[in-house]
């Protein structure tokens, strides 16, 4: 019996088991939000229904204590869930003292050191579940189009992306490195399986601190053989279409906790716009326009408004601080103004935040130089066009890893594929076109002086049977953190690993 069974059981008793999630009460009432993990739950334990003795208990509960309620199922659609549960008794597994999280404002970092009780809050719940439910529309989607899912290797002997963010283990006395990257493997799978993806676990010992980095990260890589890059974008865009629709159908109420305004994913119904690096530049450097739009004044108009906006902040803390200042207020209209000016002051944070960034950002994306790839404000200002994601393909080759095929029309560039998210999230998926000549990846692999020992197994794929082939790579925590619309990946996995970060 769970929280999400209470409409089939009204009028009729039941025992729902779960945690405290929150408590108020009076002098004859107890009201406690119980979470199960499926959802949340009111109950009311009257002195009269549970007695004396049970009363004393259910007072005496702290927020997270285990609990058994046993009562009967009312219909009231004003509580959380649409039910409450009105208590005959309560069994107590364990009474929970100084619950360390509490309801109020914390620190992130006080939070991600007690992560292990965090993930109960509501917004990790949802937060978790959306992930669960991207998970399983990936395997949907993939296995509908009859890709085989296979698991690459963690130990290597090689490096995939290059050689930078390795992270080095001893392999019985010989050193191997945690994978950065299935691909290389799954380019071997999808030459005996036709279509392939993996899903597991990657390792990048980057030692960056932007909210877009982890150091262990799930990723996603299909492969397709008989795939040139156009294709490849095809599927990436019909991918991320399929995941985010469902998770939008299936995940309503989490959606619902997070604030997401579900509108701003359902523009991935529309066509993804495709632009060549070199249209993408001269957008960054607002050079182009995009429906009339100029990246450069639409960024200074934010600025301006993140300008107006904190004047704006300050005047009503002002206002609203003079008039808890002049006294006669009653205990509930301060606490509602007082809750108004912390969460306008957070406000502020963020916006003074913009105006140190905003100027960067331009800064950055006026003087951009071509042939650089792009760093992650030049992302946000050339995303900030679009509502939609926005595919970048055909890269000045030097920028791009060693395995990419080079556009045999001006080899000045090779066909990788980025998609870059709306709403400020950058790049979530990496790939392209991979070559398929013996002599141009031997040049490759030399000239990002790679040892050529360990890549024969791969340029073996090349010797036998090589055909034109694509893939790309989604990493799911990015994906997570736009759907949920996070200020940083660490919230979408479990336990976080970044730099600076192994516990707990
Ligand atoms: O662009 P990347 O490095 O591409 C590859 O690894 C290719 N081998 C993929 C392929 O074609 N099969 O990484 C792919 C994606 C990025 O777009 C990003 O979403 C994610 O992986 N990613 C990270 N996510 C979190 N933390 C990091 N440090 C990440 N590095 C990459
Ligand atoms: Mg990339």
């Amino acid at each position: 019996m769970h929280t999400k069974q209470l409409d089939q059981y009204v009028g009729q008793e039941v025992t729902v088991k779960g945690w405290v999630a929150n408590k108020r009460e009076s002098k004859t009432v107890v009201f406690i939000n119980l979470r199960d993990g499926r959802g949340i739950c009111q109950c009311i334990l009257g002195v009269e229904e549970i007695g004396e003795d049970l009363f004393a208990v259910a007072k005496s509960l702290g927020q997270e204590s285990s609990i058994a309620v046993t009562g009967k199922v009312v219909a009231d659609e004003r509580q959380i869930g649409g039910y409450e549960i009105h208590a005959t008794t309560v069994e107590v597994y364990q009474n929970a003292k100084d619950y360390p999280i509490s309801n109020k404002e914390h620190g992130v970092d006080f939070l991600v050191d007690n992560r292990h009780l965090w993930l109960r809050s509501r917004r990790q719940w949802a937060i978790m579940r959306v992930r669960n439910a991207i998970t399983y529309a990936i395997h949907n989607f993939f296995q509908a189009e009859g890709f085989v899912q296979m698991d690459a290797p963690i130990f290597t002997g090689n490096a995939a992306e290059g050689t930078t963010d390795l992270f080095e283990t001893d392999y019985y006395g010989k050193p191997a490195y945690l994978t950065q990257s299935g691909q290389l493997y799954g380019e071997a799978m999808a030459m005996a399986m036709g279509k392939i993806y993996t899903f597991g676990p990657t390792f990048r010992a980057e030692k960056s601190k932007t909210r877009r980095h982890l150091s262990e990260f799930w990723m996603i890589e299909p492969e397709m053989a008989f795939c040139d890059i156009f294709e490849n974008m095809d599927t990436i865009e019909a991918f991320l279409r399929a995941v985010v629709q469902e998770v939008i159908a299936k995940c309503p109420e989490e959606l619902e906790v997070l604030g997401r305004d579900i509108s701003k994913l359902e523009t991935v119904a529309k066509p993804f716009p495709r632009l060549s690096y070199d249209e993408a530049v001269e957008i960054l450097k607002g050079q182009t326009e995009v429906n009339g739009q100029n990246s450069l004044t639409v960024i200074q108009a934010d600025l301006d408004a993140a300008i107006a906006r904190q004047a704006e902040c300050e005047a009503e803390i002002a206002e609203r601080e003079a008039a808890i200042a002049a006294g006669g207020m009653k205990k509930g209209a301060i606490n509602f103004n007082q809750n108004k000016i912390d969460s306008l002051k957070n406000e502020i944070k963020q916006l003074e935040e913009d105006q140190r960034n905003l100027p960067q950002w331009l800064a950055s994306a006026r003087d951009f130089t071509y042939g650089n790839d792009f760093g992650g404000s030049d992302e946000t200002v050339l995303t900030r066009l679009f509502d939609l994601p926005i595919m970048v393909y055909d890269w000045p080759h030097e920028i791009k890893a060693f395995y990419m095929k080079r556009n045999p029309e001006d080899p000045r560039f090779a066909r990788g594929v980025d998609v870059l998210a709306p709403e400020g999230y950058g790049e979530i998926v990496g790939g392209g076109e991979r070559e398929t000549s013996e002599e141009w990846l031997v040049e490759k692999i030399q000239e990002h002086k790679l040892p050529m020992d360990v890549f024969q197994w791969y340029l073996d794929l090349r010797r036998y049977g090589s055909v034109p082939h694509s893939g790309f790579g989604l990493g799911l925590e990015r994906l997570v953190a736009w759907v949920c619309k996070l200020d940083h990946v660490r919230e979408t996995i479990p336990f976080p690993r970044y730099y600076g970060r192994l516990e707990p």
